[in-house]
């Protein structure tokens, strides 16, 4: 299969283009298209066999279900069983945005989108490619992130071209994406609603709106949950990695710093190429210890850390290091949704100081 590209102005996408994409959707094609937050991998939701294609171009297990796209939140109730008067408050605070709601679904999705489960996760993007686009096709879109699964989200054209070259229809490329990290997933079909999925959206912000909010152990999880503890489907499979193996420190700033030289140092000295995934303050910090220093951002600017973790860890990663040694960040804001993505990243490899 050739892969298309398309280049569009990411504020003002050109129509023959966003018409070319949608009916590539319609037709049961695959077109990776950017939202706010990564790349996501579209294919026509209520169409069963392009969402079997869609699973199958990723590589994706079949348990573990997409995010439904809609363009506007009128377009949610023909795929759920019911409205919880939390989500019009969700919707009408959030949407367009970063965060996703799970809902009881009705019968007109096809299981194959959701995985065989009776609820389905749906959200309304804030970019205007992505709405254009789901606009045009007038269908839901079932899109995961671009990527092959397990590895980084795309937060570019090019990283979705790395991993799906060959095995998708088109990519509408409109540059990189602002956020950086999936949006935030709520489960409202179940009670106290819970955060499944720390992402775009701040857990405090969200709070300020629903109370009674939890966060589902897995959010902050240190190691792999107990199969019985699991409620989202993603919450099993391994995510985020590189190729190169990824070692994160944890603790107060002096001790991060001694010990992630300690660790580069002593990983040189087997013979091993290192790279640290620094920030801004600390990364002169690293220069002599290893052979690829990068800053994810300001420790005091987390918006900016969340925006190049993905980037980073491809980047890093394409240098063939043989470890990731990346600092913690505190886990406020979205900081906890960046250290949610680093502990997973790292498949728990974690190492904590004081
Ligand atoms: O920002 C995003 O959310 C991006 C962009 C493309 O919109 N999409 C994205 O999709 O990250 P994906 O498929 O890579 O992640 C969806 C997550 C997975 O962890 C999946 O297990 C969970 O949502 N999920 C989907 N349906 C669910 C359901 N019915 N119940 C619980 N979790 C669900
Ligand atoms: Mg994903």
């Amino acid at each position: 299969m050739k892969t298309l590209l398309l280049d569009v102005n990411p504020e003002n996408p050109d129509p023959a283009k966003i018409q070319a994409a949608a009916r590539i959707i319609q037709a049961g094609g695959l077109v990776a298209f950017p939202t706010e937050t990564v790349y996501g991998l579209g294919a026509d939701a209520l169409n069963a066999k392009a969402v079997q294609a869609l699973f199958e171009a990723k590589k994706r297990p079949l348990d573990n279900p997409p995010i439904v796209h809609v363009a506007d939140p009128k377009d949610v109730s023909p795929l759920i069983k019911e409205m919880p008067k939390k989500a019009k408050v969700l919707m009408e605070q959030f949407w367009p945005g970063p965060l996703t709601l799970i809902f009881k679904r009705s019968n007109i999705v096809p299981s194959v989108t959701v995985a065989g489960l009776d609820t389905i996760a749906i959200r309304m993007p804030k970019h205007k490619v992505a709405l254009a686009l789901i606009r045009q096709t007038q269908r839901p879109i079932a899109a995961p992130s671009a990527n092959l699964a397990g590895k980084p989200s795309p937060t570019t054209a090019q990283h979705v071209y790395e991993d799906l070259d060959g095995r998708i229809d088109a990519i509408l490329d409109g540059g990189p994406t602002t956020i950086g990290v999936e949006s935030s997933v709520i489960d409202l079909s179940v009670e106290p609603p819970m955060l499944l999925r720390p992402g775009g959206t701040p857990f405090e912000a969200l709070k300020e709106v629903l109370c009674n909010l939890r966060l589902h152990p897995f959010v902050q999880a240190e190691q792999e949950l107990p199969l019985d503890k699991i409620r989202s489907p993603g919450m099993k499979h391994k995510h985020y990695a590189p190729k190169a193996q990824v070692v994160l420190v944890e603790g107060s700033m002096p001790a991060v710093i001694e010990k992630i030289r300690f660790l580069a140092q002593s990983r040189r000295q087997k013979g091993e190429k290192v790279g640290i995934l620094a920030t801004d303050e600390t990364q002169h910090a690293y220069k002599a210890q290893a052979d690829v220093v990068r800053s994810l951002g300001s420790r005091f600017n987390l918006a900016t850390v969340a925006q190049s973790l993905f980037r980073l860890l491809r980047e890093v990663d394409a240098q063939n290091v043989d470890v990731i040694i990346a600092e913690g960040v505190p886990s406020e804001g979205l900081g906890l949704a960046v250290m949610n993505r680093l502990r997973k990243a790292s498949g728990y490899h974690i190492v904590k100081v004081q």
